[in-house]
């Protein structure tokens, strides 16, 4: 495997960064996951969209123009030969003595970019049989809009779930409503039909592939609506799912334990990642 660190192209064994990386000591750094479909990036603009956002509202520099950095996307992506996986491509402020307080400009920030293989089979034995979720108070930070790498919060949910033998962790805030999964968006379907997910600009990361899961629905012709919902509602709803650059949309068929509907993934939830397939094709 071969992977780009700044400015180089090297094996993935020996890809290092400096142990006074910002991203390494501090957390400020930044990052996009995207799926790799037939060898393209799925949504490339809406997720570079979404990185220069990120560099804007951390007021971090971006390490390259936007045409470099497709250029270096595409070249890790060929030089491993992936043609269905995902890329890595992450942004830390720079290499500098340890100070909170932002670096001169001279210093450089740090770009890291992987590509990996991943088995679509296993993604959809789990999309047929269904996952389970469970539930966590959500105390993250107000910035989660912002794709940080500052990801504690999400790795503590994640591995609770893995312990109790689940997929994902929906936080939930302190009105009781599911924000979004450690690393995916939620949905539910409910009992008339309606699509509902939480509106992008309370509290959650504004996934891709949310973004295109939305115009798909509405294409489809499915009524929408974007709000929040509370466990319970979710609970009681025809359907659930999540969805994200690597999970894609995949059912939701257990939260905390509760069956959801009759604890078979929903037929809304299979044809959104049928059609969401056929528009990454
Ligand atoms: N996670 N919410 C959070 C907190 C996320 O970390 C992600 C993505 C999403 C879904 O966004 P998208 O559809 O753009 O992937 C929502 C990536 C996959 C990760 O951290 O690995």
């Amino acid at each position: 495997r071969i992977a780009y660190v700044n400015g180089r192209y090297v094996a993935h064994a020996d890809a290092a960064v400096h142990i006074e990386d910002r991203g390494y000591q501090l957390g400020d750094g930044i990052y996009e996951v995207c799926e790799i479909a037939h060898g393209q990036v799925v949504d490339m603009t809406r997720h570079l969209d979404r990185l220069e956002r990120s560099l804007r509202e951390l007021s971090m520099r971006a390490p390259m123009s936007r045409k470099a950095l497709s250029v270096v996307l595409r070249e890790v992506i060929n030089r491993n030969r992936v043609r269905d996986g995902m890329v890595y491509l992450q942004v830390t402020r720079g290499v500098a003595p340890r100070d909170h307080a932002f670096p001169s400009d001279s210093v450089q920030p740090a770009l890291v970019v992987t590509a990996k293989r991943m088995d679509r089979a296993a993604g959809s034995r789990r999309a047929d049989t269904g996952v389970k979720v469970i539930t966590v108070p959500d105390n993250r930070w107000d910035r989660v809009d912002i794709k940080t790498t500052g990801l504690l919060p999400n790795v503590m949910a994640k591995q609770k779930a893995k312990e109790a033998g689940a997929y994902e962790a929906w936080f939930v805030d302190a009105k009781g409503e599911v924000t979004e999964g450690a690393s995916t968006n939620a949905w539910i379907v409910t009992k008339d039909g309606m699509l509902v997910t939480r509106a992008a600009e309370h509290g959650i990361l504004r996934g891709v592939t949310r973004t295109t899961v939305l115009d798909v629905a509405k294409q489809l012709g499915l009524k929408v609506e974007e709000r929040g919902f509370s466990v319970e509602e979710a609970k009681a709803a025809r359907e659930a799912f999540l969805t994200s650059a690597t999970s894609l949309v995949t059912p939701i068929v257990a939260i905390d334990g509760t069956t959801v509907a009759n604890g078979h993934p929903g037929s809304v939830a299979l044809s959104l990642r049928q059609a969401f397939f056929d528009v990454a094709e």
